[in-house]
């Protein structure tokens, strides 16, 4: 994991995951108990700046492995000041064994995973029967799972996982639309792959409530 070591004071936007004892008490770390949202390898920030800004009695928290992208991300919203959206450096996978109660949380978003392409590379995919577990624990019953890819094997896996496990539904997924300008997509990678032409696979799951 790199070592955060640029002197801009990020907080509260940026913190990192060393900085985290026990669960998060979600009230206490946004100073509101609004409804929250989590952003798992939020990269730049762009779903974290336009949902931030549009919902803002909503409370967002990317969890960014890289943390350059993650300040990045924290730097764009202290500049707009967008109180309700935070970044925590860290490895999201820790972040659920130690940092997130179980059902605590109204929706995870985990857009355009890292495909890691060669075989041999692929157990570093982050979606696993464990991690849909993790997903099913820490959201709350009828919450929503999104997870858009333009990768399509890595898709399939995902459905796999997502529409076969007991704790979730198969929602009809959002429609694609055409953006009104050049920030209107969903993430930054969302922009890039279909500006390329590459075609987008969207997966919609909701927690059950047994
Ligand atoms: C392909 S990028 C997508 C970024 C963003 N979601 C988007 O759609 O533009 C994947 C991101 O996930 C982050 N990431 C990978 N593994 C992670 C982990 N275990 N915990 C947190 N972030 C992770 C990477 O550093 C990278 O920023």
């Amino acid at each position: 994991m790199r070592h955060d070591t640029s002197r801009e004071n990020l907080f509260p936007w940026f913190r990192t995951i060393d900085d985290l004892t026990g669960l998060i008490d979600w009230s206490e770390f946004y100073g509101n108990s609004n409804p929250v949202e989590l952003d798992v390898g939020s990269g730049r920030g762009l779903h974290l700046v336009t949902a931030g800004q549009s919902n803002p009695h909503i409370n967002y928290l990317g969890i960014e492995i890289d943390y350059k992208e993650g300040r990045r991300a924290a730097k764009r919203l202290k500049k707009r000041e967008i109180a309700n959206t935070r970044v925590l450096g860290g490895d999201v996978n820790r972040a659920f064994n130690n940092h997130f109660a179980p059902h605590s949380v109204d929706a995870i978003h985990v857009y355009f995973p890292d495909p890691w392409w060669k075989r041999r590379h692929r157990r570093r995919r982050l979606f696993t029967d464990l991690f849909a577990d993790r997903l099913s624990r820490t959201v709350k019953p009828g919450g929503l799972i999104h997870s858009w890819t333009d990768v399509k094997d890595y898709f399939e896996v995902i459905q796999a996982l997502m529409d076969h496990h007991p704790g979730f539904e198969v929602l009809p997924p959002p429609e694609e639309r055409e953006p009104l300008h050049d920030l209107d997509y969903q993430t930054s990678f969302e922009r890039k792959k279909r500006q390329a032409g590459e075609t987008i696979f969207r997966g919609l799951w909701r927690r059950k409530s047994t």
